[in-house]
């Protein structure tokens, strides 16, 4: 996991990341706020000579050099405004396209991720969560490096001013240093308090969603849970309000501290320019200047620390960041292999002694799982809730690599298989479907995005999914708008959502594997069992040509005995296999659960 500790050796590569967003983002504006920022810290230096040359002149009566310094105050100053005027707008672009573009990255490290397992893993979540909040930082990665660089050419030209009254004035500068160091602690701790608060903030994200979400609002309403939901709400806050308080006053006291050691050297330095001006060894220009740099001075070094520290908090940002990037590398390089899916099954899919444990579960989900599932044939899975199906039905579809064992594809590791080639080759309906809130068209359509804009390749799906009247009852037909989101959204039934789920999963005319997990539950009996006879004729159909397998998980026994193949599952183990007639004469669990079901119907 991603700490301050393993920051400072990352601190080069992720600056060099973050640069290389800011260039992606806008070249050419990147560019232009560096010389706009020089500028306008050499106009405002100038501004402070210009009033020593001023001060110097009075008493001398030079009209020339006051005329000349007038002038030079003016032009400063003007520039001074119109340049900071410039640099803001190109700023906010900037910042703006850094921002959209970090977000646009962010979607494709998570979406280009092919299993699921990262969705399981801490320092992910945490990299996540602290993002979503935080991504604005990208656009301040160019604004905040300039304006750093701005402040450290004003304290040079500042320094290098002062040190023309005298240089033992250059003791000023180095006072300032502790200021500039204590930022790098400061920015540390405000990193530790975000690792520390960002699982309170997933809680409340939790709490808020089930206060305010559409699907949780009915039993929220029955149970009345609102208050319940009110006082965790206030509690996760003050844990959180805890942490960053104190957090913020430590670094507080570190900033306060700093500074006083600058303030000290400040008063001593003006001290001894009056010292020097009583016994005329300082003129009234130097005595000017001195209170005039001496002070900005102080305001650099206090808005360096500030953006120093602001940089910092900015680089570990931009940590997470690389990190997540690097989690998402590593789950992808597990599976970047380059073996190409066969166009069409001989043999099958086998599972050797496979097992797969959830990331920090303690038991395995599944556990040494033998078993052959023939091409061409329909297989059902049984057990009872939490035995491991969904999980298995995981496996196959390669979310989830094996913790052990192996998987093949006629022959080949599916681990080593080019993930992207085997997904073409795969379609999925499961029980906790999406609810994609899209035209209806689309929500089918992109079961197979090659297709999304085939309308008549949309209909045969919702056909095969026995579903062919569903635009009919939808005020728009294919057009509907799905989903209460939207102002002319339509929401659905759960079986409809469900109906649709189960379209998208037809939407593949030739997938290898069709995984049904339960996407029937909300559908009568009798529908499921048409569909599943539908579903197995026509995999018997194709059969011959593609050799395609048919999985189908369900609890109704009556769909699952027409399968070729029935496997039992329990407790993550597998307990029998065969077709209904061998497993009925066995005697065993699906003996008994069939048993039990039938009586119930009697
Ligand atoms: N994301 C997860 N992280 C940790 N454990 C999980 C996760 N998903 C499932 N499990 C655990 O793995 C085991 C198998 O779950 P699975 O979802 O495969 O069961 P199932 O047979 O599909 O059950 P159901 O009939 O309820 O759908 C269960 O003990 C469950 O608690
Ligand atoms: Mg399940």
């Amino acid at each position: 996991m991603i700490m301050a500790e393993s920051l400072p050796g990352k601190r080069l590569t992720t600056a060099a990341t973050m640069l290389r967003f800011a260039w992606a983002a806008d070249p050419k504006r990147s560019l232009l706020a560096l010389v706009l920022f020089t500028l306008q810290a050499l106009a405002s230096t100038t501004f402070a000579w210009w009033l020593k040359v001023l001060l110097d002149a009075v008493p001398a009566a030079d009209l020339t050099n006051l005329f000349l310094a007038t002038g030079g105050l003016a032009l400063s100053l003007a520039g001074n405004t119109v340049l900071s005027h410039g640099s803001n707008q190109v700023l906010l672009a900037l910042r703006e396209r850094t921002h959209a573009l970090v977000e646009r990255r962010m979607v494709e490290i998570v979406g280009h991720t092919p299993t699921l397992d990262i969705h399981e893993t801490p320092a992910y979540l945490t990299h996540l969560e602290v993002l979503e909040r935080e991504t604005w930082r990208f656009g301040e990665t160019v604004p905040s490096l300039v304006n750093l660089f701005a402040t450290g050419i004003r304290i040079v030209t500042t320094t290098a001013l002062l040190v023309t009254v005298s240089p033992a004035l250059l003791l000023l500068a180095v006072l300032g240093l502790p200021t500039l160091l204590l930022s790098s602690k400061i920015s540390r701790l405000y990193h530790l308090g975000n690792d520390r608060t960002a699982e309170i903030y997933r809680r409340t994200a939790v709490l808020y969603d089930l206060a305010t979400k559409s699907e949780c609002a009915k039993e929220t309403r029955l149970l009345r849970l609102g208050p319940v939901l009110v006082r965790r709400f206030h509690v996760e806050y003050r844990k959180l309000i805890g942490v960053s308080r104190r957090v913020a006053v430590h670094a507080e006291a570190l900033g306060l501290a700093g500074r006083m050691i600058f303030l000290l050297g400040y008063f001593c330095s003006l001290l001894l320019v009056v010292h020097w001006f009583a016994t005329g060894r300082a003129s009234i220009g130097d005595v000017a200047l001195t209170a005039v740099l001496a002070g900005q001075i102080l305001s650099l070094l206090a808005s360096s620390a500030e953006l120093l520290q602001f940089a910092w908090r900015n680089l570990a940002t931009a940590g997470r960041y690389v990190e997540l990037e690097g989690i998402s590398r590593q789950a992808r390089s597990r599976s970047t292999a380059a073996a190409v899916t066969p166009a069409r099954l001989r043999d099958g899919i086998r599972l050797d002694q496979v097992s797969y444990r959830y990331p920090h579960s303690t038991r395995p989900a599944l556990r040494g799982i033998d078993l052959r599932l023939p091409a061409g044939s329909t297989v059902a899975v049984v057990g009872d809730n939490g035995a491991g199906k969904t999980t298995l039905v995981k496996l196959l579809t390669g979310l989830y690599l094996p913790t052990d064992g192996k998987i093949s594809i006629d022959g080949v590791d599916l681990a080593t298989l080019d993930p992207e080639s085997w997904r073409r080759r795969t379609s999925a309906g499961f029980q906790d479907h999406a609810r994609f809130e899209l035209p209806l068209r689309e929500a089918i359509g992109i079961g197979d995005l090659d297709a999304i804009e085939d309308e008549a390749a949309v209909r045969t799906a919702l056909q095969r999914a026995g579903s062919a009247d569903l635009p009919a009852a939808l005020p728009a037909g294919l057009q509907t708008q799905l989903g209460p989101s939207w102002t002319d959204g339509v929401d659905l039934s759960g079986g409809q959502w469900q109906k649709i789920a189960i379209s998208r999963a037809m939407m593949r005319t030739a997938p290898l594997l069709l995984v049904l997990d339960e996407p029937t539950a909300a559908l009568d009996a009798d529908t499921e069992h048409r569909l599943f006879r539908q579903w197995a004729t026509a995999s018997e159909r194709i059969k011959d040509t593609s050799g395609a397998i048919t999985i189908l998980v369900s609890h109704r026994f009556s769909t699952v005995r027409m399968a070729d193949l029935i496997i039992v599952l329990d407790h993550g183990e597998l307990i029998e296999t065969g077709d209904h007639d061998e497993l009925m004469a066995r005697g065993g669990l699906y003996a008994d659960l069939f048993e039990l079901q039938a009586r119930s119907y009697r």
